[in-house]
Order: structure tokens, then C-alpha cells, then sequence
């Protein structure tokens, strides 16, 4: 029997390349699309790599017939908050627009399965201990506004057309490759866990820690974090879920535990054995105090459960960070603790 065909619309970033390697070793023909407009390191990803732009209607067509695609993974986007909110036109074209010409390129060829990467920003300032997918949306940045665009018309869409979609909100995307292959590089990096790991290995001399008068144990910010492998292993449910004739849904994806900053930063010093300063800033605007994901639902329909904690996440992010150190020439080289 031939291996089903599937399309990773930005599987040479950080999330879309682990992605590309579980759909490899799970029997997929993995086929990328990815223009590498934010992949400065040009990962090590399996199958056919095809450079070119999303909004390419006529090359996503050719793609689709030539490999016989049958469904479509979708991470290619603009990620960060803070641009998004200083250029909300860039955030609202690539995510939106040009996301949306792909989709009318998919159904041109007849591809009607899709998963598309979301974000737990669709909710805002939800206020609430535990985020599940019953609470309003109501995203407070141009980012999250164009994630939840594309939600909305994928939703639209399988009523109308068929064209059946899940929509994966994730928390906060972790950790690397355990064998150290594959990993975080973005470029500006404006991640928390690369960021620390850069302290402890001497790249960067300090973090910033954004507020800590929140109304959180120790004030600083509490998130969820969730290993990128995790993340993969919840698409490829999904994508078993929309081959076994299911609808199409939207889920939550994260640990069900939240960690403040600091706690992050203990962590890490206890994984890397270094020392991570950290300088005291103001608040940013429109840092909710807590973040943390109910992915019960996720739980019950894509049978998803995820196996990595922050430990993990720490140390395999910190064995991609020695390996993005050598690259560079110069070895990690943090401050031991005393
Ligand atoms: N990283 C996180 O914590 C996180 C959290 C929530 C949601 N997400 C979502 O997950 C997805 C993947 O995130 P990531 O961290 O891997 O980002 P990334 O920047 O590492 O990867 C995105 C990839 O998409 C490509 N791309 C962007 N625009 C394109 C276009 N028009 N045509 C073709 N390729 C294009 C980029 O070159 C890059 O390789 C994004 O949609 C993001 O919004 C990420």
C-alpha cells in the first residue's frame, strides 16, 4: 500500500521540523513547503523540501497533484506578540491572507483535511485557573487576533465546503529533539526557556523578568509548558482523527500545570548547573497573571497524553543549545554555580 501523502506548510521551523520527522518514523510521505522567510537554520528535516511561498496558489496546486497530497499541516506563520502589535499588517498578510490562499489552493486540489497550529493567545486575559475551550476568545494582540481569523473560517469552511480541520491552540511550544538533531531557532528569540538557556551558556548575559508584582506566589508570570514532541504526537491524533471520516474540532494543548518564571530559571540552573542572572523590568502590557491549559478534551477525543515535564523540556532544550554553541565555534561556557 503507498504511504498517505501529507504537506507541511512551514516544516522548517522549529515546531513544523520535529513534526516532519514523527510523520517520517509514523510510515506519512512528508512533503514541505516553506519560503525559509524565518528559518535561519535549515534543519535536518525528512522527505521533499519545496522552497516557496504559501500564497503560491499555482505551486501549491502542482504539489498537491505531483505527491498526491492528502492532507495539509499548516505552522507557517509570524510568531511574535510584540511585532505583531508594531506591525499588525505583516501579522494580518502572512497569517491571514496568505494562509487563507493556501487553503483555496488545498480545496482546488481537492485536499479537504487540515490542521492548522493555533495559540492560547485567542483567549486574551481569560482570568481564569485552568483555560478550557469553552471559555470566551477574545485575543488582546494582533497575533492572536489573526490566529483566530483562521479558526473562524476553518470553521466556516467544514460547515460549508467539507473541508474539515482541527485547530490545535498550543500553550507554550518546548523543548528540542531528545538526540539533540532538532531544535529552537528563532530569530530574533523571544522564547522564555531558549532565552534562560542562552544565560546559563554564556551567550546572553542576563534574562529579563517582565513584573514580578503579579498575583502569582512569587509575582512572576505563570505558563504552561508543553514539549514540541508532545505538540507532534497531538497533530498526528488529530491527522489519525480526520483520516478515520471524524469532524473536525478545536483543542487545547498543554501540560495542565503552570510554572512561574523563576521557578523556570531554578530549573534550569538545577539542570545546566550554571548560573542564570536575572534583571528586574516593568510589566509588559497584556501579561496575564496565569496561563495554564485544561486539555482535558484533547485528552478524551485524540486519546493525548503528554509524556514530557519541565525537567525534560529543560534538559533536551539544553543539549540543542550546546549543539547551536558549537555550531557557532565557541562552546558553551556559563558560570558554574557555587
Ligand atoms: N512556538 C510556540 O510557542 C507557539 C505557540 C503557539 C502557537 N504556535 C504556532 O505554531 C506554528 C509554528 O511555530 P514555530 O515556533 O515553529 O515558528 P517558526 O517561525 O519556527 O516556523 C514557521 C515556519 O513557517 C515558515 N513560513 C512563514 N511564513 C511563510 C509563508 N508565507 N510561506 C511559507 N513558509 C512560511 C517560516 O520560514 C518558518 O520556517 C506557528 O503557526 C505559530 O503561530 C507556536
Amino acid at each position: 500500500m503507498s504511504k498517505q501523502a501529507v504537506l507541511v506548510v512551514g516544516g522548517a521551523g522549529f515546531i513544523g521540523s520535529h513534526m516532519c520527522t514523527l510523520l517520517d518514523a509514523a510510515g506519512y510521505a512528508v512533503i514541505v513547503l516553506d519560503s525559509l522567510v524565518s528559518s535561519r537554520h535549515r534543519a535536518a528535516i525528512p522527505g521533499v523540501f519545496v522552497e516557496g511561498d504559501m500564497a503560491d496558489s499555482a505551486l501549491v496546486e502542482r504539489i498537491c497533484r505531483q505527491h498526491r497530497i492528502d492532507a495539509a499541516l499548516h505552522f507557517a506563520a509570524f510568531i511574535e506578540v510584540g511585532e505583531s502589535v508594531r506591525d499588525p499588517a505583516k501579522y494580518f498578510e502572512n497569517n491571514v491572507i496568505k494562509t487563507l490562499k493556501l487553503v483555496e489552493a488545498l480545496r482546488a486540489a481537492s485536499v479537504d483535511k487540515f490542521i492548522f497550529s493555533s495559540t492560547a493567545s485567542v483567549y486574551g486575559l481569560p482570568g481564569a485557573e485552568a483555560i478550557d475551550e469553552s471559555l470566551p476568545v477574545k485575543p488582546i494582540n494582533p497575533y492572536g487576533m489573526t490566529k483566530l481569523s483562521i479558526e473562524q473560517a476553518l470553521a466556516s469552511y467544514e460547515q460549508a465546503y467539507g473541508f474539515r480541520s482541527v485547530r490545535l491552540r498550543y500553550f507554550n511550544a518546548a523543548g528540542a529533539d531528545p538526540e539533540g538533531e532538532l531544535g529552537e531557532c528563532h530569530d530574533p528569540e523571544t522564547h522564555l526557556i531558549p532565552l534562560i538557556l542562552q544565560a546559563a551558556s554564556g551567550r546572553r548575559d542576563h534574562i529579563k523578568l517582565f513584573g514580578d508584582d503579579y498575583g502569582t506566589p512569587d509575582g512572576s508570570c505563570i505558563r504552561d509548558y508543553v514539549h514540541v514532541l508532545d505538540l507532534c504526537r497531538a497533530h498526528l491524533a488529530a491527522l489519525e482523527r480526520l483520516n478515520a471520516g471524524l469532524p473536525g474540532d478545536v483543542y487545547n494543548l498543554g501540560n495542565g500545570g503552570g510554572y512561574s518564571v523563576l521557578e523556570v530559571v531554578e530549573a534550569a540552573r538545577e539542570v545546566t548547573g550554571c548560573e542564570i542572572e536575572v534583571r528586574r523590568e516593568a510589566r509588559r502590557p497584556g501579561d496575564p497573571d496565569v496561563l495554564v491549559a485544561d486539555a482535558g478534551k484533547a485528552r478524551r477525543d485524540l486519546g493525548w497524553t503528554p509524556e514530557y515535564g519541565l525537567r525534560d523540556i529543560i534538559a533536551h532544550a539544553w543539549r540543542w543549545e550546546q549543539v547551536l554553541c558549537a555550531e557557532r565555534g565557541a562552546p558553551a561556557q556559563g558560570t558554574p554555580l557555587r
